[in-house]
């Protein structure tokens, strides 16, 4: 078994959940995103009585939110891999299972909705399929992925610090890679669910163009949890990436600006 994720086999996530600053980093990452989130959510009509899937659902903001949304009528079922750093408060409706998407089994065309964010590009392909089976027909998938060429666009080529930012951007890849992940997943989201068959198919896409003190702690702290790693697979060298850290922690830095986030939603058929 992967010592980060809990996975019995590859793809494996290479972040863990289990370790001291794991649900921190979470926290910052729901702090960035969530309100893109969960205006995609309202938008949908996520409301009383609706039933909902959060995969891979981390530190559990969303699931926490769909709780909320779904009422007493509703029911959220949250999952993932190592449930360790969930911390959304308890509620009747709803229920927390440890479970791969890429491997175990969920109850078919049983949902409203099924959500899942920076989950599918650490599961096997598998997964897709599964969610688009477990939703209800006319139900909604909305997957939401992060990508790193967008960002770039935002960034200056002679900006030093952005060029390091991209460095150690390619090392995490390369890392998710080495995983068995598909960083590069985000972008293609849109053709995936066009051959998957979904209509009503809809997506925007959120990022900072520059570095905010929000976006510089979820990056230190995304870098803190890997670096090891990265050190360890030869990627990058400890001194370069603490010069990367140093930079970080400079107020007057632009740059990195934040990883995008891709949101896309389609419907299972009627
Ligand atoms: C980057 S975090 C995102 C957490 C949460 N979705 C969010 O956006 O706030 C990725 C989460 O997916 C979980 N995960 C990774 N691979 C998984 C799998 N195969 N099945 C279920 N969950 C998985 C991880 O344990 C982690 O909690």
């Amino acid at each position: 078994m992967c010592p980060e994720s809990r996975c019995a086999a590859p793809p494996c996530y290479p972040f863990g959940n289990s370790t001291p600053d794991a649900g921190a980093r979470l926290a910052l990452l729901e702090d960035l995103y969530d309100p893109a989130t969960r205006r995609h959510l309202d938008a949908l009509g996520v409301g009383p009585g609706w039933r909902c899937l959060e995969v891979g659902a981390g530190h559990g903001s969303i699931a926490g939110y769909l709780s909320d949304r779904a009422g007493p009528a509703g029911y959220v079922l949250a999952t993932d891999i190592d449930t360790s750093a969930f911390v959304a408060p308890q509620a009747s409706n709803l229920e927390l299972r440890t479970h791969d998407i890429g491997a175990d089994a969920l109850p078919e065309s049983a949902f409203d909705l099924v959500h899942a964010r920076a989950v599918l590009g650490f599961a096997r392909e598998t997964a897709l399929q599964s969610m688009i089976a477990a939703l209800k027909p006319g139900g909604w998938l909305m997957l939401e992925q992060m990508s790193s060429a967008p960002t770039e666009c935002f960034e200056p080529a002679d900006d030093a610090a952005a060029a390091l930012a991209r460095e150690v951007r390619r090392a995490i890849n390369a890392l998710i890679l080495q995983r068995g992940g598909d960083p590069g997943l985000g972008l293609r989201v849109p053709r995936l669910f066009r051959d998957a068959g979904l209509s009503d198919l809809g997506g925007e896409s959120f990022s900072v163009p520059l570095r905010t003190p929000p976006v510089a702690r979820f990056t230190l702290a995304t870098v803190d949890l890997v670096r090891d790693q990265i050190v360890g697979a030869g990627l990058m060298t400890a001194a370069e990436i603490d010069r990367y850290r140093a930079l970080l922690a400079e107020p007057d830095q632009l740059f990195p600006a934040s990883l995008c986030m891709v949101s896309v939603w389609g419907r299972r058929p009627r």
